[in-house]
């Protein structure tokens, strides 16, 4: 059974015809939750506009541990990205405005499809939204800022020796470094995920893993550029979408540009750690990232600003930096000779030196990263509306 309580009559009359017979109206909130206490076989809530935020999120947070296949659909006048934070926080699984008839019944089949596998599945105990891992992209506009490095070493630290199981996506897909700079030797790499693109569950992501350390795995990326080629968009969403229901934390190294395979990754990521090196073109490639961040509407909240080597002395003020960067950074990490020496031995300073400060500035990263997972919210990737140019293509 489908329940929607809406309190202005009006909009009320509206949502009726939208969701059919199959739909019951509740006349409050009290009502609403008796009957899904009443009715075991409900899957749907729907809220309308006119109820108020904070009610549609308790009654969420109420209703998430003790029935998990119950689907709570909201609908709004205007949707942002504070609203659906809060929302998919407390349980809510889409936030959809209300105008958009389309959208709400599109929400509804997928809500209740979700439902229908959940309760075929037997219930679990978290709604699926709570058990998927989470994503975190390091990416910069520019090569050699240390996205490699605080890639490997960033899923060094959120393994924490087996605590987490966390898988290190290599999708610098021409010139990836996370096999030499784990000494890992690929016998599969993301090209061998091609044939079976369209297909592809947990048995085959498992099949393409390379492992490195306890809780640690690996999905690297292919030895040559020509077969990175065929690794395409639609390949890395599938593939990302696996892994993170297999792991707690999936980390993504990046090339130096918005690849369409990049755009995926960042689509589904939590966390962006964007990164740049005290020189002005680094410095305005982080500019045109964040404006391009603000384009595709990834929020603010989730970006960790890093200046890495950010003590090279090379004639730029702080207040140079900021006027060019115009945007909070999270953390400085010191330039140290430490870190070439650990990617030349293969070994991750996080393994090695662990009270280096490179090491500690990431561990601080990891602190944040794993607080927010344990409940203080990290934004949700769906709803975002972005114009239609940028869904595809660079
Ligand atoms: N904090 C640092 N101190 C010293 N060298 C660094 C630091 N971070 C990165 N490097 C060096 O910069 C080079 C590029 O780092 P890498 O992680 O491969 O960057 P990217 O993946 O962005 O191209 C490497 O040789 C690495 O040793
Ligand atoms: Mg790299």
């Amino acid at each position: 059974m489908v329940l929607y309580y809406e309190p202005q009559a009006e909009r009320a009359r509206l949502l009726d015809a939208l969701l059919g017979e199959q739909a019951h109206a509740a006349q409050d909130l009290a009502e609403l939750a008796g009957l899904v206490t009443a009715d075991p076989d409900t899957l749907l809530v729907v809220l309308g506009a006119g109820v108020g935020l904070a009610d549609a999120v308790a009654f969420a947070a109420q209703h998430r541990l003790t029935r998990p296949s119950l689907g709570v659909v909201l609908l709004r006048e205007h949707v942002d990205v504070a609203v659906l934070a809060e929302a998919i926080r407390s349980g809510i699984r889409e936030v959809i405005t209300a105008s958009d008839a389309d959208g709400i019944q599109a929400a509804c089949s997928r809500s209740l499809e979700v439902s229908r596998q959940l309760a075929v599945g037997g219930t679990p105990t978290t709604a699926p939204s709570a058990r998927e891992g989470r994503v975190v992209t390091v990416f910069a506009g520019k090569g050699g800022c240390g996205k490699s490095t605080v890639a490997t070493n960033l899923a060094v630290a959120l393994a924490d020796g087996g605590a987490s199981r966390v898988c290190l996506v290599d999708l610098d897909l021409t010139f990836g470094d996370v096999a030499i700079m784990l000494q890992l030797v690929p016998k599969r790499s993301l090209a061998d995920a091609v044939p079976m693109a369209g297909r592809l569950d947990d048995t085959a992501v498992r099949s393409l893993v390379t492992p490195y350390a306890p809780g640690l795995d690996t999905l690297l990326a292919p030895p040559g550029p020509a077969e990175g080629e065929r690794v395409g968009r639609e390949l890395v969403s599938e593939i990302l979408k696996i892994v993170k229901r297999m792991y707690d934390y999936v980390v993504v190294d990046t090339p130096p540009f918005f690849s369409d395979q990049v755009l995926a990754a960042l689509d589904l990521s939590q966390w962006y750690i964007l990164l740049a090196t005290p020189d002005i073109p680094s410095l305005k490639n982080l500019r045109l990232t964040l404006d391009m961040f603000d384009l595709l509407e990834y929020p603010e909240s989730q970006r960790i600003i890093v200046l890495n080597r950010s003590d090279s002395q090379v004639g730029l003020t702080q207040a140079d930096i900021d006027r060019v960067v115009r945007a909070p950074i999270a953390g400085r990490v010191p330039s140290t000779r430490d870190v070439p020496v650990s990617i030349n031995r293969g070994v991750p300073l996080m393994v090695d030196s662990p009270n280096n400060p490179v090491s500690r500035y990431i561990r601080e990263v990891r602190t944040r990263i794993v607080g927010a997972a344990g409940g203080t919210g990290d934004a949700p990737v769906t709803h975002r509306r972005r114009p239609f140019s940028l869904r595809r293509g660079r």
